[in-house]
């Protein structure tokens, strides 16, 4: 294996972290030794043992010489864990590969710690898919007003997310589905518009083999407030948080009766603010998963930083739910284009991870 294969499989070893580190980084850490994989480590909990010292423990004396690939910059701080350069210093490493530098400006400069002390260290290998993988976290060091948010949708080959009678139970398939329930252990809260709590009554809980280390809150955008008590996000508001993000002027009655069903209401004369007001409760990321009226006012305030996008191979129509509905047109020379990060199958669906640039 080599020092790009190797950082490929520490990518890999980093998503095993996922839904547990938070507010920490995924990383994963590999120790190669004459081509060989010797020792694997990765951040498995938040306040755990960090990747380096995991990689470096389980390749024992056979990290002598060796080289340390690791997807972010080893640490150089004493936080719920020691430093990591004190540990690849012990260890006896030669060289050190890292991705990402680290952007927390009191965990990093361990790769220039580790540089001066003579070790040969290579910084910015894989840089971008490291930031990919990092995303929620490195959206905080850049912007504390809002959440990172991500949309979520599934959608039939034109583009629609419910049939004409506003059904769009099931668009995708089990492995996408399946997909999903991973997907949004990693997430602080995961949204709906109104009308979809309303039509669907979802669950919006983590029902996979993830357990996230914090329960997801869900939230409703509902401008007017028009949430049944009935409804499932209501009804066990008790189980997992729930709030509803409504207009400033909502109706006080509806506002109440969401109170007192134990619904917590943010009151908000804008989506951003909404947004702005979510981040200042602690959220610090938002899976929004339809419908298509909030993707569309989402996308169009630019309020959307990633799209997780399944593609099912039927066709729904013209009277179907558009996607994103109200999103203005842009002639294509003005367009936004986005950057795809990733692209698979799930099963008979597709699925394609693009970020806005
Ligand atoms: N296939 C999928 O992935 C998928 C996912 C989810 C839903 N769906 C389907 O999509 C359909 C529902 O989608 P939809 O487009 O009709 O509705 P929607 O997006 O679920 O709901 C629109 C809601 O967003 C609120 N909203 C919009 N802009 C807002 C703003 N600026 N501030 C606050 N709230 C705002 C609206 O509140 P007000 O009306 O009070 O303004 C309304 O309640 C359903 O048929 C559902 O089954 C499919």
């Amino acid at each position: 294996m080599d020092e790009r294969e190797a950082m490929a499989h520490a990518l890999s070893l980093a998503w095993r972290g996922w839904g547990r580190v938070h507010p920490n980084p995924l990383v994963g850490a590999v120790v190669l030794a004459d081509g060989l994989v010797v020792g694997e480590g990765w951040h498995a909990e938040f306040g755990g043992r960090h990747a380096e010292p995991g990689a470096l423990e389980r390749a024992g004396e056979r990290a002598r010489g060796a080289t340390l690939v690791v997807t972010l910059e080893p640490c150089d701080h004493q936080g719920k864990q020691p430093p990591c350069t004190e540990a690849i210093l012990r260890a006896g490493v030669r060289r050190v590969v890292a991705g990402l530098a680290d952007p927390n400006p009191a965990a990093s400069g361990g790769a220039a710690r580790l540089g001066s002390l003579g070790l040969q260290v290579e910084l910015g290998v894989a840089r971008e898919a490291v930031a990919t993988q990092n995303a929620r976290f490195l959206h905080g060091f850049r912007n504390q007003s809002r959440p990172f948010v991500a949309l979520k949708l599934a959608t039939s080959l034109d583009g629609r997310i419910a049939d004409s009678s506003g059904h769009s139970r099931w668009i995708s398939g089990e492995p996408a589905r399946d997909y999903v329930h991973w997907l949004r252990a990693g997430f602080a809260a995961i949204g709906v518009g109104g009308r979809t709590a309303r039509l669907d009554d979802p669950r919006l809980t983590v029902r996979g083999p993830v357990t996230p280390r914090v329960t997801p809150r869900r939230v409703i955008f509902d401008a007017g407030a028009d949430i049944d008590s009935r409804l499932t996000l209501v009804r066990t508001a008790g189980e997992a948080a729930t709030t509803v993000v409504t207009a400033s002027d909502a109706p006080s009655d509806r506002v109440e009766r969401l109170l007192s069903a134990g619904v917590s209401v943010v009151r908000a004369g804008t989506l951003e603010e909404g947004l702005r007001m979510l981040r200042g409760e602690g959220i610090d990321s938002l899976l929004v998963e339809g419908g298509g009226r909030l993707a569309g006012a989402l996308l169009g305030l630019g309020l959307v930083d990633r799209y997780y996008w399944v593609q099912s191979p039927l066709w729904l129509g013209d009277r179907g739910v558009p996607a994103t509905a109200g999103l203005p047109s842009d002639p294509i020379a003005r367009a936004e284009r986005w950057a795809v990060v990733e692209r698979r199958a799930l099963g008979e669906d597709t699925l394609l991870v693009a970020d806005r640039r």
